[in-house]
């Protein structure tokens, strides 16, 4: 069965990076058996300047009949004055609620040969291996009402809403009950149940699920203390269930523990197990246009994509060997070189891994 793969390389660094995983996708097909075909279209400040929507309705279409979607980055400075509606952020908003993609898995993992790169000492991060899953289409992000006004002082104020139904915590619940089952049967759910109401909720559905997963053993922090403990003892974590702005915050946050943003792939997912895959990191307006960016959280999205909505397991380890042995080779991105002079471009970086992908 042949997969149809979006692909939609976004803003500034974001074509550079995709233009890593095209690579790598061609190589799969033409000779390691992936049956693929790639289509592109527009999402972000491209789709703007493009086509005067963010996520316009051909790019709409073409992510509904896809099996599954890679993004590169959205966003930059020259779309930052534009009206909410106008603004490439509000795109990729728009790609995930209406896919209905809630269940974001961000994984933190260190490769040894980075150990130096983290912003923590090497025996604090050693082994680092965490899955966090953020609930993506709730929460403030999406609860109404919101909006700016001003009061009848005179003085303007700018609200948001945040709101989860029992129906969105225990869905995002089931798939970090299940992650967690999988790996290493430990879940820690971070909420601010001491002060929102949201998070009573949330705690109470989370305990209740527990009941269904015996063999997975729950904890809850609150996310002020969860944040301490991520830079403390990271280790201490396997899986991390939270809803969504706790989730973005905490997410970059265990992403620096790992050497560098730009290692880190994601995958949120539908109910359905379709998905759109993408690094962590954003479109790097200041590094853009160089050689600069380090295409490696893009290969490795490449590799949850193969995994989680294509069933391609195999050449999902095949990806991830490859970027493995590369680092072992020494190749380094200017993001983690010690040495930027000897720092390898984006595309030594992209082709270095699909040779090795032949190993
Ligand atoms: C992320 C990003 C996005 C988010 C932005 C670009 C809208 O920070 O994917 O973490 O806040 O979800
Ligand atoms: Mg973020």
């Amino acid at each position: 069965m042949t997969h149809r793969i979006l692909l939609l390389p976004g803003d500034h660094i974001g074509p550079e990076i995709i233009a890593e995983a095209d690579r790598m996708l061609r190589a799969l097909s033409a000779d390691f058996g992936l049956e693929a075909e790639l289509e592109y279209a527009h999402l972000g400040g491209c789709a703007v300047d493009a086509e005067g929507d963010p996520f316009p309705a051909t790019t709409r279409q073409r992510a509904e009949s896809a099996d599954a979607i890679l993004l590169g980055a959205v966003g930059g400075p020259q779309w930052d004055d534009r009206p909410r509606d106008q603004r490439p952020e509000t795109g990729l908003l728009k790609i995930r609620s209406t896919l209905g993609l809630f269940a974001n898995l961000r994984p933190a993992m260190l490769f040894p040969e980075l150990a130096a790169s983290s912003s923590l000492r090497p025996e604090v991060v050693a082994g680092l291996d965490i899955l966090i899953v953020r609930e993506l289409v709730g929460g403030i992000y999406f609860g109404q009402p919101r909006g700016l006004r001003t009061r009848d002082d005179g003085v303007r104020e700018g609200f948001n809403t945040l709101v989860y139904g029992a129906d969105e915590i225990a869905r995002i619940g089931h798939a970090a009950f299940q992650a967690a089952a999988r790996r290493g049967g430990r879940l820690c759910s971070v909420d601010k149940a001491n002060v929102l109401e949201s998070s009573e909720l949330w705690r109470e559905v989370m305990n209740d699920l527990a009941r269904d997963y015996p063999q997975v053993e729950l904890s809850h922090l609150y996310v002020d203390n969860a944040a301490m403990q991520l830079v403390r003892d990271p280790n201490q974590f396997d899986v991390i269930v939270t809803g969504n702005l706790f989730g973005d915050v905490l997410s970059d946050c265990a992403a620096m523990l790992t050497g560098s943003i730009g290692m880190l792939p994601s995958a949120s997912l539908d109910a359905g197990g379709r998905g759109l895959y993408e690094p962590v990191h954003g479109s790097a307006p200041d590094i853009a246009g160089r050689g600069l960016a380090n295409p490696l959280a893009t290969l490795l999205s490449v590799a949850m994509m193969l995994r989680h909505s294509l069933d391609e397991g195999a050449l999902a380890d095949r990806v991830e060997r490859a970027v493995a042995s590369v680092l072992a080779a020494g190749y380094r991105t200017a993001d983690l070189a010690s040495d930027s002079a000897q720092a390898a471009d984006t595309r030594t970086m992209g082709e270095a891994v699909v040779n090795a992908l032949y190993q």
